[in-house]
């Protein structure tokens, strides 16, 4: 991950083109572990669908707001043992209000949000790695959110050790999570590739030891299929 700033910072990108105004834009989420390649496929998406002419906002969680910055940097590198249910609920808050001030807007005003992790990613470290179970963990990202699921969530599947060695050839400092060790990472793998496994009709896996372009295309064919969707009838602005 990027210790410093959100990457991008959450921005427009071109007008939208062709969608009425009031129609709700899609909401993408990449998952994966670290250094699998998601900020690259985030950012190849961004350039694809802003050349068709959607107006597209990219963020990230932890960090997609200013209040989650400052959350990102007390779970990411705070030194120290932060409890499980304070970690939780960390990651919750920073979620909260992030999809309500970032995400919920933009999807309304029909600008498609490309987001890098989201409920997935608590799930599969918290719930997995820690002590605290799954269904307790995505509760609470459900609560926290009043039960935004994005339209599709992308999971870029790799062995762990590639992608350390990735993020080793870009010469990144590992954070917190990054630096735990090889087993955990091997169990987050795993548990994200449940959760795909148990919502087939969300996730869309990818082998992320593909070619960065190869990848790109594959995910650019599932969003054209949902763009070719009738519009939902679901109003974002509802909580529930
Ligand atoms: N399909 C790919 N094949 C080989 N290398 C790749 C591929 N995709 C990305 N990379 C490279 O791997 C490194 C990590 O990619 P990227 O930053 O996109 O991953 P990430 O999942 O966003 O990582 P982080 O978890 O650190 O944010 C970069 O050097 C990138 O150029
Ligand atoms: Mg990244």
């Amino acid at each position: 991950m990027t210790l410093e700033v959100p990457e991008p910072a959450p921005g427009d990108s071109g007008p939208a083109e062709g969608r009425a105004e009031s129609e709700r834009g899609l909401f993408i989420t990449f998952e994966g572990g670290d250094g699998v390649g998601k900020s690259t496929q985030a950012a190849l998406l961004q350039e694809w669908l802003t050349a068709r002419g959607h107006t597209v906002v990219r963020t990230r969680e932890p960090g997609g707001s200013e209040v989650g910055v400052l959350v990102r940097d007390i779970v990411l590198h705070h030194r120290g043992e932060i409890a499980p249910r304070a970690e939780a609920l960390l990651y919750a808050a920073d979620r909260a209000h992030h999809i309500e001030t970032v995400v919920r807007p933009a999807l309304g005003r029909g600008a498609d949000v490309i987001q890098d992790r989201y409920l997935d990613s608590s799930v599969a470290y918290q719930g997995a790695g820690r002590v605290l179970g799954r269904d307790e963990v995505r509760n609470l990202s459900v609560w926290a959110t009043g039960g935004l699921l994005p339209d599709l969530t992308v999971l870029l599947d790799l062995d762990p050790a590639v992608a350390r060695e990735r993020l080793e050839a870009d010469d990144k400092p590992f954070d917190r999570l990054e630096s735990e060790r090889s087993a955990f990472h091997d169990s987050v793998r795993e548990e994200f590739l449940a959760l795909a496994a148990a919502e087939p009709g969300r996730f869309l896996v990818l082998d992320a030891s593909r070619i960065p372009a190869d990848l790109a295309t594959d995910i650019q064919g599932r969003v054209q299929s949902l763009l070719a969707r009738p519009a939902p009838t679901g109003s974002v602005g509802d909580a529930d």
